[in-house]
């Protein structure tokens, strides 16, 4: 029985074209596989533990293997539960509108809980070597304009993408882009377009 994450940040609710395209591509998954299950981290509701110094110790003492401060090792055990819940599944999927020409700041906020050393990567004497196994990692994402032709500001994919080499994740995004451009009948049918071909 496989185990999906979905990450989620849709803060228009009902009204979220990215939660259109999730919803659609998350029922074409079930129906290929009906004994899937899909668990959420629903970042609108979701209180993330803080990303702060103790943490960063924490980390710097971990990847080090040098013994945590009490203080380090109460913000290391904040942190660890959603890193587990991360390796633990079997693929994970991110779904979030492209802000910024890149990902809004709970889903960076997020992954800077998760990706920790001894986790979700080490270091070696060859460098640091992912621990996620190559799980796959899927970016369901819509954004106001196109990227085809401007890729170097795309933060969103480039960032993602290479995140994924690092933790050895397999990437891969499902795109609905220019929505906003060309004004919302025009963005409305590219939509449909790609919900239609999942
Ligand atoms: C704060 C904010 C920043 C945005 N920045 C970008 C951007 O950099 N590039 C882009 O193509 N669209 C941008 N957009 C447009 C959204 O990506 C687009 O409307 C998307 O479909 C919204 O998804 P949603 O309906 O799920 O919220 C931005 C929208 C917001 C609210």
């Amino acid at each position: 029985m496989a185990r999906l994450l979905v990450v989620s940040f849709t803060p228009k609710g009902p009204l979220s074209r990215t939660r259109r395209l999730l919803d659609a591509w998350l029922a074409s998954r079930r129906a290929a596989d009906p004994a899937l299950t899909v668990d959420e981290v629903d970042l609108i509701n979701t209180e993330l533990p803080l990303v702060d110094g103790p943490v960063a110790l924490a980390k710097g003492s971990v990847a080090a293997g040098s013994q945590l401060t009490p203080t380090q090792q109460r913000a290391w055990d904040a942190v660890t539960p959603w890193a587990r819940e991360f390796l633990a599944a079997d693929e994970v999927v991110i779904a979030a509108p492209m802000w910024n020409f890149s990902l809004p700041y709970p889903v960076k906020h997020y992954l800077d809980v998760v990706v920790q050393p001894g986790l979700l990567f080490r270091y070696t004497a060859q460098g640091p070597h992912g621990l996620c196994g190559g799980k796959p990692l899927t970016l369901v994402t819509t954004r106001g304009s196109a990227y085809a032709d401007l890729p170097q500001v795309n933060f969103q994919t480039s960032y993602l993408r290479w995140l994924c080499e690092f933790i050895d994740c397999r990437y891969s995004e499902v795109v609905a882009e220019g929505l906003d451009a060309r004004g919302p009948q025009a963005g409305e049918k590219i939509l449909t377009e790609v919900i239609d071909r999942l």
